[in-house]
């Protein structure tokens, strides 16, 4: 519905802006007007329309003849009276004032008191009172209730080297500028600035200079962006989150041992490191003073034979950087795990047996000295 609304003012403007072609002198007035094909602005603020046009020599002579500029909506109501609509609804237009020296064909215009409901297409027309001319193409109006966010650029951040993060938020209305700001600003300092699109907007940014550190990494950072408005006290927030992605070389590496280490069991040496990108990790084990490497893996599996006793090393390694994990020492001893439960039943028999014996003999023993009734 709304859109099927939008072309049809489109048509409708289209329409209008041919018939205003067609009737007469207009089309030879050699008026080029350059202004951007698009621009935003936010209900409660105000819009800059940054403006230049030429005009051909001959009628140049019209800058001097005190021109007025005035900006013509084009929407479908236009087209029907265009008259009664501009003096039935004169509150319902934004406040326009043209701020550009139109001697230096210059006719920057600013719109106040915008609201959503001024979304529309716009006319540059100049009138004297021996020339009127309207522009052909319009510049597209877009009023919105909310803010767009605002654009954050995040480069490559590597632990100890300064970077900047900046965030920008267009400024439609360069007398009431958005303030910008990060938060939290890392330990860094944040530098505000304004500055000039090639369109002849403004924008504001917030840079964010510091230092990134492996503390940094996935930390959720906010770039806000609050506008002010003249119709209401209350200002209006945008924000964007970026999460922060820091490379670093490893900071920690260490070895996890998983199952119990016995001759024949199956033992997974497991190798974990914190570093981003991630490592590749290396496995080295020293043995009688001799030290070779094993394997280029995450996990290093071996069934436990004696030649694994001994001390391993992991090294985690990525484009910055490599750690050593501490030794872990392996030590598999000569039985395996049923073994040792064979000879511990063994012993364990041993052990009932003697307990056995050792009653037996102590039971006589022990129901002599029982047996004496006491004597009074
Ligand atoms: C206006 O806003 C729309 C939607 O947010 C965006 O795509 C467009 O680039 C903006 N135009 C300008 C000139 O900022
Ligand atoms: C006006 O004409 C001059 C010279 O021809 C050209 O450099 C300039 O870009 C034109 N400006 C506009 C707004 O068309
Ligand atoms: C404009 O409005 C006035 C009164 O409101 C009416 O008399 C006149 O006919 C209207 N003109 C057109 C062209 O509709
Ligand atoms: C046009 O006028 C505006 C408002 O006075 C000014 O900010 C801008 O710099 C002028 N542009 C040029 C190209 O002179
Ligand atoms: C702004 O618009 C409101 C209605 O939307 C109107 O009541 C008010 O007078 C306007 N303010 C100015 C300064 O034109
Ligand atoms: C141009 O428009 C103004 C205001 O609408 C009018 O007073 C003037 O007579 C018009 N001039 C020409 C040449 O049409
Ligand atoms: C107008 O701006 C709003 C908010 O920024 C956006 O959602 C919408 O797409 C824009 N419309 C156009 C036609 O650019
Ligand atoms: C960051 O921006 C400042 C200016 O704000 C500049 O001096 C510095 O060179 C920039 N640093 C990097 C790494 O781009
Ligand atoms: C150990 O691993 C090998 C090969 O993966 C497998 O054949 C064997 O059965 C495993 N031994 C034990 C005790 O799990
Ligand atoms: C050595 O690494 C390869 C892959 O890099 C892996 O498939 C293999 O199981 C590893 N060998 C041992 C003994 O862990
Ligand atoms: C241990 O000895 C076996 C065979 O004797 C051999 O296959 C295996 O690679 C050796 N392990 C190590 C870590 O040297
Ligand atoms: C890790 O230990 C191995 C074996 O001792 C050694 O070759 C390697 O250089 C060490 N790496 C680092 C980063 O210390």
């Amino acid at each position: 519905m709304k859109n099927s609304l939008s072309s049809l003012r489109m048509f409708a403007a289209d329409l209008l802006v041919f018939s205003s072609i067609l009737s007469g002198a207009w089309c030879q007035s050699g008026l080029k007007v350059s202004y951007p094909k698009t621009l935003n602005s936010t209900s409660g603020s105000c819009l800059l329309i940054p403006c230049l046009f030429n005009i051909s020599k001959e009628r140049e002579n019209i800058l001097e003849s005190s021109p007025v500029v005035t900006w013509r909506r084009a929407s479908l109501w236009i087209l029907y009276d265009t008259v009664n609509f501009t003096n039935a609804h004169r509150q319902k237009e934004p406040v326009v004032k043209v701020l550009g020296d139109l001697r230096k064909k210059n006719c920057t215009s600013v719109l106040r008191n915008l609201s959503s409901q001024h979304s529309d297409r716009y006319f540059f027309r100049i009138q004297t009172t021996t020339f009127n001319t309207t522009e052909t193409t319009a510049v597209n109006i877009n009023v919105s209730d909310s803010l767009a966010e605002p654009d954050v650029t995040v480069p490559v951040l590597r632990e100890g080297e300064e970077v900047n993060l900046t965030c920008t938020a267009p400024a439609p209305c360069p007398s009431q500028p958005p303030n910008v700001n990060w938060a939290p600003a890392l330990g860094g300092d944040v530098t505000q600035r304004t500055q000039m699109n090639a369109d002849g907007t403004q924008s504001v940014s917030a840079i964010l200079k510091f230092i990134p550190s492996f503390h940094h990494h996935e930390l959720k950072v906010n770039c806000v962006s609050i506008h002010p408005l003249h119709r209401d006290d209350r200002p209006l927030l945008s924000h964007k989150t970026v999460i922060l992605s820091v490379e670093y070389p490893p900071k920690k590496t260490w070895i996890s041992v998983s199952g119990s280490v016995w001759l024949g069991n199956n033992v997974t040496l497991t190798c974990q490191s914190n570093a981003n990108p991630p490592a590749i990790h290396r496995w080295f084990l020293k043995r009688a003073g001799v030290e070779e490497e094993l394997n280029v893996s995450h996990v290093f599996s071996f069934t436990a034979a004696q030649n694994n006793t001994g001390q391993y090393i992991c090294e985690a390694h990525n484009r910055y950087g490599a750690m050593n994990s501490t030794n872990q020492q392996i030590t598999v001893p000569g039985i395996s795990f049923t073994g040792f439960l064979s000879i511990l039943a063994v012993v364990l028999l041993l052990i009932f047996a003697l307990l056995i014996i050792y009653r037996r003999y102590k039971e006589p023993v022990r129901s002599n000295g029982n047996s004496p009734i006491p004597h009074h």
